[in-house]
């Protein structure tokens, strides 16, 4: 195993044992609104610390881009850490959140770890060797169209200028589906489709520390994420469709005029 990764999963986990170790008292936590609909906790700063205390003391000249604590400059390595996402989920005791942590060297994605401390499910990528869940091989979805198709998404709750492009969308995607899930987590819903859970996913608004892993992640098991004018721009522009290469394109052909002017692809 690459020790970067090895360091990556040590960090993953600290950082679950502390969101575990929280979410009796999740009540009684202090939380801060960042912006409408975006909130903080302290459980949130606890383990992004306790990750870059790891990162830090392994590699103390790599650069840090983290969603609380902001950039940290280094050399040509960085990692990319949401502590825990799924935030709203944690402060209701809704079961579904995850630590994400990448690695990109001179921008390129090297290393991925996503972790879900409930359920014990440890996602991890190394460009070029694959992902694995819990230490097995994992690959999207083989299911050849939309038809049948299980497909995650996430609503732009802190845009909602771009409510209405989303629905859009949602409305040209929804008659072909089996289904749609809203789960909360874009890092995990990421993981999902990596690992075969979700057919597809797409969202718009993201941050980089939301994708990052599991964009590596999915390339890792056979999958595509762009934008959604179909480029790479999704880490800029955070709009992202991410799938097994068929359904990739039919969901890109099937949003894509649906999309207003105004938005970024
Ligand atoms: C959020 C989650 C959610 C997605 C939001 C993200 P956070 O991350 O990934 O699923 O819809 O756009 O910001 O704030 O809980 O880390
Ligand atoms: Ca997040
Ligand atoms: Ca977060």
């Amino acid at each position: 195993m690459q020790p970067m990764l090895n360091i990556a999963i040590r960090a993953a986990r600290r950082a679950g044992t502390i969101i575990i170790r929280s979410i009796e008292k999740r009540q009684d936590l202090h939380v801060e609104s960042k912006a409408k609909n975006d909130f903080v906790s302290e459980v949130d700063r606890q383990a992004e610390a306790a990750i870059i205390s790891i990162l830090r003391k392994a590699y103390p000249s790599h650069a840090i881009l983290a969603e609380e604590g902001g950039a940290q400059k280094g050399n040509e390595y960085q990692w990319i850490i949401d502590p825990l996402d799924g935030t709203t989920n944690f402060l209701h005791g809704n079961p579904q959140f995850s630590v994400s942590i990448a690695l990109t060297k001179s921008n390129y994605l090297e290393q991925a770890v996503i972790y879900d401390p409930l359920r014990d499910e440890l996602y991890t990528a190394s460009r070029g060797e694959g992902a694995l869940l819990n230490d097995r091989r994992i690959r999207v979805s083989g299911l050849g169209s939309l038809d049948g198709a299980l497909l995650g998404t996430g609503f732009p709750f802190r845009m909602q200028e771009h409510i209405d492009t989303y629905l859009n969308t949602f409305k040209a995607l929804y008659p072909f589906v089996s289904d749609i899930r809203r789960a909360g987590s874009a890092a995990l819903d990421l993981a999902y489709v990596a690992a075969g859970r979700l057919d597809g996913f797409w969202e718009l608004g993201l941050k980089k520390w939301d994708m990052a892993a599991g964009v590596l992640l999915i390339q890792e098991a056979g999958g595509f994420s762009t934008d959604f004018g179909g480029g790479n721009d999704y880490l800029k522009t955070g709009n992202i469709v991410a799938a097994s290469p068929r359904i990739h394109k039919e969901i890109l052909q099937t949003i894509q005029p649906h999309l207003s002017k105004g938005l970024k692809r």
